[in-house]
């Protein structure tokens, strides 16, 4: 028997003692042990569920306790998250944890403490929801160089924008129907600015280039500005507008990475990835192209994701699972001006298409319903991101109005 302790009873919480105790048998055939939850902390009180017995308030309780040998950290944020995973990991207890930000924030110092006690630091769960990521890159395809990752990792704008685009939603109702539905937060600023996605693709970048990028140091947008037009413009051309998060390792070893919505044309697989799904291609030297697909957040499939990596814990509690990565600096991240793609820019203004051909040439016009007579969108030529930016000013100096603009994948 394997006593663990799971710390946080919210939505993948509770999710996590669901999936040990429902299926117990399946579980037990995986590990060759039974798994016990031993306590469940939180600081609300749940008196009306099956384990109220198992409730605790004091973290030390866990700590000091020397039959809880795995603790379970789905509690989110990175205040006490951080101070309790650090403490079960300096006593020697393996952590599985769901929480990104605190892996996208701590991932390096907390993996270099799980090597020096050697326990297990695992977190499939912080990305992909119920996706294996972590996992296949790390193990299957350990055989590559990983020099490429693209994804939809955020359901919550994922869902939004394909109901601006199949339904032709406007932005903000979109959001309204995500909050009533769930999907998105009341406050939904992390998932709408695409912080939540930033540090899915920082632990991806980590984890695939062996140093860690901080969230900091990545350029972020969110998809708030994207308005009903650009969804109609993008169409035209055949694009659907998708938040992407990419990392990509350049020739001089430096890691491009950036978060922001793009323009995907409907070749890429990644442009049918709609609704609340996750999508996630990897690029590496021997395999190629390979694409994962799945429910990307939601309580079991991301309970899935966690007491899966709980059973590789228990199968590894004499030995620590091969997951590492150093810590990194601004000096391996290339500068976000350099960032070469193609762009959508959509402008306006009487002098708008004398000035479109005066800095771009000709280019050729994506079109949409009741487009303005002096309104046009295109999508240009490939320049570096300060190209771009220069470009733009020129456009504004000749009297266009850019009204917006957006990469283009
Ligand atoms: N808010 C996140 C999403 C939850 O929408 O993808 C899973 O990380």
């Amino acid at each position: 028997m394997v006593e663990i302790a799971v710390m946080g009873h919210g939505v993948v919480g509770s999710g996590v003692v669901e999936v040990i105790v429902g299926n117990r048998e399946n579980i037990t055939n995986h590990a060759k042990e039974d798994i016990n939850v031993k306590y469940i902390l939180d600081l609300r009180d749940f008196p009306d569920t099956l384990y109220a017995n198992k409730f605790i308030k004091d973290f030390n309780i866990i700590l000091n306790d020397p039959d809880v040998r795995i603790v379970v950290e789905t509690m989110g944020g990175i205040h006490p998250a951080y101070e309790y995973v650090k403490a079960c990991l300096q006593a020697g207890k393996s952590v599985v944890t769901s929480n990104k930000e605190l892996v996208a924030a701590k991932g390096a110092e907390l993996l270099a403490i799980a090597k020096e006690k050697n326990v297990n630091f695992l977190f499939e769960a912080s990305v992909g929801g119920g996706i294996p990521i972590l996992r296949p890159i790390s193990q299957c395809l350990a055989a590559n160089e990983v020099y490429d990752i693209a994804g939809i990792l955020n359901g919550t704008t994922n869902y939004i924008l394909t109901k601006m685009i199949h339904e032709h939603t406007p932005f903000d109702k979109a959001l309204e129907t995500a909050q009533k539905k769930g999907f998105a937060e009341r406050n939904p600023e992390a998932d709408i600015e695409g912080h939540d996605a930033c540090r899915k693709i920082c632990i991806l970048a980590s984890l695939s280039f062996g140093e860690h990028i901080y969230p900091e140091n990545v350029h972020t947008e969110g998809i708030s500005k994207i308005t009903s037009e650009d969804v109609d413009y993008a169409a035209s051309g055949d694009y659907s507008i998708k938040l992407i998060g990419r990392a990509r390792r350049h020739n001089d070893s430096k890691v491009e990475a950036w978060v922001a919505p793009a323009l995907v044309p409907s070749t890429c697989q990644l442009s049918t990835v709609d609704g609340v799904f996750n999508g996630i291609i990897v690029w590496g030297n021997v395999i190629g192209e390979v694409m994962f697909y799945g429910k990307g957040a939601g309580k079991l499939p991301t309970a899935s994701a966690v007491v899966a990596d709980v059973i590789d814990c228990v199968k590894h509690l004499k030995s620590r699972k091969y997951l590492f990565w150093r810590d990194g600096s601004t000096s391996d991240i290339k500068d976000y001006s350099e960032s070469k793609t193609a762009m959508y820019v959509r402008v306006c203004g009487k002098n708008a298409k004398d000035a479109v051909k005066n800095v771009y040439g000709e280019v050729k016009p994506l079109h949409r319903e009741n487009q303005p007579d002096d309104e046009l969108a295109f999508v240009t030529d490939i320049f570096t991101i300060k190209d771009h930016e220069h470009k733009m000013e020129e456009l504004k100096t000749q009297g266009a109005r850019v009204l917006g603009s957006l990469r283009v994948f």
